[in-house]
């Protein structure tokens, strides 16, 4: 089956290259995303020059050669700006260089060259650049921004001065596969914003604290931002500050109404029990659930249970102790959790048959990344009467507390 792929022009000269890549499933081979991604390009034509910023997949090189033939000949391009080596990017770099006879300049900051000298065993002419330098290509002053983190050390953003236009690369990106190019439609800006939410908690919420500060940088710089060109999902030219400012708050772990996250683990639905008890108390209360059931038919996403998190206005664990520590899935979701996601008040239950490990050490895990362990509630085999009311009152203070 052939990709989708869309090419249009977004301003004079300035080209939107899109994949839609449906087939993968796993982004980075770990992020379950039925919703799929799109990889996008930019080309620059003016003045007898062609620039290429970034590409795709190794998989679809031979469509963006194709792509870039329907408005220059590859052998005409005279830059490549490789603004981050993840392969999501870089992988068609290779063949478009080899398409290109090795004409153009690889515009990249000085990280990225050993990176993709290693990654792709060739080593093509480079045009290194460094964080506020300035350069003229295509007609265009192009200034260059340095944003390590973003996701990579390497990575940089181009600013289009004339256009107004930031290529951004990962950031202000997405999952899914947007219906439109643009963010035009605000039911499809609606629509993109949780694949946004789930991307940034997944690929670069460890990154957090540079995306707040990449962010004050462009503000600092105070450049006049008409449209966001990013690597992955919509392109913003309507409301170019909303994804900027929704990243920061992603960022910030500012929570979205009153989202309370609630993830249970159970072998054999006694903890399960105690988590029921848990969301109908919440909601109760008047908070909302987005809740997640480990147990013996279903395997929730790790990448959906992340993307709740970071907004979230609290979290609630409940997981059986396992081999004298805790229930794997629920450990490996906390590990996650520690990393990627901005510090929230939590509410642990933890139950045993013969001796109890689980709110210990999820504390001790949790409270050493920062988050407040607001009660721990600990019983054995199945919830009692008495159990039920120690949980309802840890509910309580969760929520006074968040
Ligand atoms: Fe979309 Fe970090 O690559």
């Amino acid at each position: 089956m052939n990709p989708r792929i869309l090419s249009q022009e977004i301003v004079h000269g300035f080209y939107l290259l899109r994949v839609d890549d449906e087939r993968v499933n796993y982004f980075e081979a770990i992020w379950s995303i039925p919703e799929r991604v799109t990889y996008n390009a930019y080309l620059l034509v003016g003045d007898g020059e062609a620039v290429l910023f970034d590409g795709w997949k190794a998989l679809y090189a031979d469509d963006l050669i194709e792509a870039i033939r329907g408005i220059v000949s590859p052998r005409d391009l005279t830059h490549v700006v490789v603004h981050h080596v993840e392969p999501d990017h870089s992988g068609s770099l290779p063949k478009v260089l080899e398409a290109n006879g090795f004409r153009a300049g690889v515009v990249a900051h000085p990280m990225a060259k050993p990176m993709i000298e290693s990654f792709y065993k060739m080593s093509p002419r480079f045009r290194l650049v460094r964080d506020g330098e300035e350069i003229s290509i295509a007609g265009e002053k192009i200034k260059i921004l340095h944003t390590p983190w973003l996701h990579w050390p390497e990575t940089m953003m181009s600013y289009l001065v004339g256009r107004k236009i930031l290529v951004p690369c990962d950031a202000f990106g997405g999952y899914s596969i947007p219906r439109t190019v643009f963010d035009d439609d605000d039911a499809v800006v609606q629509e993109y914003l949780p694949s946004v939410r789930k991307y940034v908690a997944t690929v670069i919420g460890f990154y957090r604290q540079h995306i707040i500060r990449n962010i004050e940088k462009l503000q600092g710089l105070q450049l006049d931002i008409g449209i966001v060109a990013p690597a992955h999902g919509l392109v913003w030219r309507k409301s170019p500050r909303l994804i900027i400012d929704y990243y920061r708050s992603l960022a910030e772990g500012h929570p979205d109404d009153n989202k309370i996250l609630v993830v249970s683990g159970s072998m054999y639905g006694l903890m399960e029990k105690a988590a029921r008890i848990v969301v109908e108390e919440v909601e109760k209360l008047g908070g909302r659930t987005a809740s997640y059931w480990f147990n013996d038919l279903e395997q929730p996403s790790f990448s959906e249970i992340i993307g709740d998190a970071i907004d979230s206005r609290a979290i609630i664990l409940a997981a059986p102790t396992y081999e004298a520590g805790v229930y794997p899935l629920i450990d490996y979701l906390v590990d996650l959790i520690v990393k990627k996601i901005p510090p929230k008040p939590v509410l642990i239950l933890g139950s045993y048959g013969w001796a109890g490990a689980v709110t210990k050490r999820l504390s001790e895990k949790l409270a050493a990344a920062g988050f407040k362990i607001v009660e721990t509630i600990e019983f054995k085999g199945s919830p009692s009467e008495e159990d039920a009311h120690r949980i309802r009152d840890g509910v309580r203070e969760l929520l006074e507390q968040s």
